[in-house]
């Protein structure tokens, strides 16, 4: 009889709407080389930021299902969108999974801006979010510093498509009245940004705007996992027999994620497309 396979054996589910989440899982690739990954891009219901906070949560409890039922060891929602709206909820109906959520960076912003004033840049449903708005709060009531917020209409639809002029219009419009509003910090909230980095920073230039720093919470995510499984005894041993393996699926077009994965972080895993249970109810 065979031995079922030990926990620490088990791969990590990493989900996004679409291929935002690459951002977050090139660095969990680069601080966790060893484990097993399992990315989710629900592409088929991309882009999330205009959904109802509901349609959201039901979306991203079919993902976590899905992974779930491919025995995950850890759940990353790499999606700011979902984790604000869905988080909560996900860890109501997973009690025993080690889940980590990203949310807009505003403490560090908040640490690192000069001029006081922070531009977040975000999906609107992010910054219409409850749990957003109480960390708002928070962060205001212990640092002073003033977020003007900004709802990025379109543009992950943009990045998804690769659209590269379309994306630099639509931050000129979202990042300029920012920077004439006098921020120095930019919060990249959503994990769609930080793959257009460069054009961020060539219309922060083009508006003849300097220091101007963005900020990204990938990395800490990535070392949030690393806690979370070191904490479970859940870490993949180096020399374990099997090389890490990474597999990904999505609820649109295999070739199309193919190709982000080889255009945006270099690599070429398997991917196939699958149903991750469109009719799956919050309640
Ligand atoms: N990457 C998601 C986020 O971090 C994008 C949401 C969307 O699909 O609109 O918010």
């Amino acid at each position: 009889m065979m031995n079922p396979p030990l926990p620490h054996e088990a791969p990590i589910g990493i989900f996004d709407s679409g291929v935002g989440g690459l951002s977050i899982l090139r660095h969990i690739r680069a601080q966790l080389p060893h484990e097993h990954l399992v990315y989710v891009a629900d592409t088929g219901f991309a882009p999330y930021g205009d959904k109802p906070e509901h349609v959201v949560a039901e979306r991203s409890l079919a993902v976590a299902r899905f992974l779930a039922a491919r025995g995950i060891k850890a759940f990353v929602v790499a999606c700011n969108t979902a984790t604000i709206s869905a988080v909560t909820l996900l860890r109501e109906r997973f009690p025993d999974m080690p889940i980590v959520g990203v949310e807009p960076g505003l403490k560090p912003a908040a640490a690192a801006t000069r001029s006081g004033k922070v531009g977040v840049l975000a999906t609107e449903r992010t910054l219409a979010g409850d749990k957003f708005l109480r960390l708002r709060d928070q962060i205001t009531d212990a640092t002073h510093a003033q977020f003007l917020l900004q709802p990025c209409r379109g543009l992950v639809d943009c990045i998804e498509a690769g659209d590269t002029d379309g994306t630099t219009a639509l931050l000129r419009r979202y990042v300029t009245p920012l920077l004439e509003e006098g921020a120095d910090t930019l919060v990249l909230g959503c994990t769609h940004y930080p793959l257009v980095k460069s054009s961020i920073e060539h219309v922060i230039a083009e508006a003849g705007h300097e220091g101007v720093a963005l900020v990204d919470t990938g990395e800490a995510v990535a070392r949030q996992l690393v806690r979370l499984l070191a904490t479970g005894s859940l870490l993949r041993t180096p020399d374990a027999v099997a090389p890490a393996h990474l597999e990904a699926f999505t609820s649109a077009s295999a070739t199309a994620l193919s190709a982000a994965f080889n255009t945006l972080i270099g690599i070429d895993p398997p991917v196939q497309e699958a149903d991750f249970g469109a009719n799956a109810q919050a309640a």
